[in-house]
């Protein structure tokens, strides 16, 4: 009786739904809690093998919610090229709704006249070139204070500090500087108001405690818009610190062509190629959201042949996709060369073997900003300081395991000492 309960169920679940042809293939699911033995503790690493058994386009059931994984940029094109307004809700869980039910921000909103609202309100207001060039000295003044809070800690002796940490409060203030700052919004425009509200409920929304109502394994799916920056330059100073070679080459880089007297500025930026190519290969590696934020099916759709139902979860692999074996060449290996050479891939939305912010209408709208103070930060700190690991580890002995929190962070913190650089880098070194 059982199993015939359990073969109806699986059954059912998988080769419906009649009307509109298949699902894509996946794993055989158990009665009410379908796939979810096979999340594990890693769902990114769980969902890529499991891909490379059922396709870079699968089925899996998370309780009763139909989630379809995409794990492949050939997929991943389909979805945003042929797809993206169709595939561009969102699912919400329990804990992500604001007290304005799921319409709060622009994160949680689903895709309708309220989302475009805010989204023109954050490209036109807020992340657009003039703006961001406008608020350079902001940016500059955050990083500054790093800088001199490193200094302190360089100053004092040869403690290790904790990297993440730095990376947290300088993105921390950095960002509410720029939501809260007074040139931003003016309190008597009816326009600045709304923007006001609609920007703290964003960061209202990154403070909740959390999401994990459902599932609590879907916990780390919720985004944040300072954990990001956080993950990603953690991510980089360790992968430098475990490839010496790459962080002394990148360090030339700086040294040479900004010099020892002044401290590097965001103008710098363009003509630092290896720079921007370390933080390219820390994203590929290290995308802070694996899976994106979960997309919604609005509708139902055919997809590569298969029918995605409506209201299926959609989750998009990245971290998969940027380890793919078929795209890459030696794809476990951090070696930032790959982005330097002509016509190389960026984030923007356009290479779909290369999506750490998204891709289409749902894509990050931060991006623009993100691209300049993530190179501005992590290039200032080894422009001016050398790198030392603590109690005498050797780059080959660190531990550079993942860890599951909000967004993909390293397990183990980061730990490193900062020795203030003095003086020309010695380039026949
Ligand atoms: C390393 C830095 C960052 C990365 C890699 C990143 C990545 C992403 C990704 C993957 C998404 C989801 C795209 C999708 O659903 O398809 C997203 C959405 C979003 N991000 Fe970022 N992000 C970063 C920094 C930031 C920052 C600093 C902010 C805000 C100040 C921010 C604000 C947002 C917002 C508001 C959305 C929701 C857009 C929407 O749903 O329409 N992000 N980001």
């Amino acid at each position: 009786m059982l199993m015939f309960v359990w073969m109806g169920w699986t059954m059912g679940r998988h080769h419906h739904d009649h009307d509109h042809g298949e699902l894509p293939p996946g794993p055989t699911c158990w009665p009410v809690v379908g796939n979810i033995f096979q999340v594990g503790w890693s769902p990114h690493e769980s969902f890529a093998k499991l891909a490379h058994k059922h396709g870079p386009i699968m089925t899996l059931w998370l309780g009763s919610m139909c989630t379809v994984v995409i794990s492949s940029s050939h997929v991943a094109r389909d979805m945003f090229k042929n797809h993206d307004v169709v595939l561009a809700g969102r699912k919400i869980y329990e804990a992500m709704k604001g007290d304005q039910g799921n319409e709060g921000s622009l994160v949680t909103s689903q895709y309708n006249s309220h989302w475009r609202m805010l989204k023109r309100l954050c490209t036109t207001e807020f992340f657009v070139a003039t703006r961001l060039d406008a608020m350079r000295d902001v940016r500059a003044r955050c990083i500054h204070r790093m800088m001199h809070l490193m200094e302190e800690a360089a100053h004092s002796g040869t403690t290790a500090v904790d990297v993440g940490r730095f990376f947290f409060f300088m993105a921390f203030n950095l960002i509410g500087n720029l939501i809260f700052s007074k040139d931003l919004l003016d309190s008597e425009m009816e326009r600045g108001d709304r923007f006001y509200y609609h920007a703290v409920k964003v960061m209202e929304y990154a403070g909740k405690p959390n999401v994990a109502d459902y599932l609590p394994i879907l916990k780390w799916l919720d985004p944040q818009g300072t954990d990001t920056t956080t993950s990603t330059m953690e991510w980089a100073m360790a992968e430098l610190l475990h490839n010496p070679r790459v962080l002394k080459k990148v360090q030339m880089e700086l040294r040479s062509k900004i010099g020892p007297d002044r401290n590097m500025e965001e103008k710098d930026i363009e003509n630092l190629p290896y720079l921007q190519a370390v933080i390219k290969e820390t994203l590929r590696l290290h995308p802070p959201l694996p899976f994106l934020v979960p997309h919604m099916a609005t509708d139902s759709c055919d997809m590569l042949g298969y029918n995605i139902p409506k209201e299926s979860q959609i989750l998009v692999n990245v971290w998969a996709i940027g380890r793919d074996p078929k795209v890459w060449d030696a794809p476990l290996l951090f070696w930032p060369e790959r982005f330097m050479e002509p016509n190389t891939v960026d984030y923007k939305g356009r290479h779909f073997e290369f999506i750490p912010f998204g891709s289409g209408r749902r894509m990050c709208p931060a991006m623009p900003l993100a691209s300049r103070v993530l190179p501005l930060a992590l290039g200032s700190l080894l422009h001016s300081f050398d790198w030392l690991l603590p109690d005498g580890l050797k780059p080959e002995e660190m531990d550079m395991t993942e860890g599951m929190g909000i967004t993909l962070r390293k397990a183990l913190p980061l730990k490193a000492i900062p020795v203030r650089y003095r003086g020309p880098l010695n380039l026949n070194e």
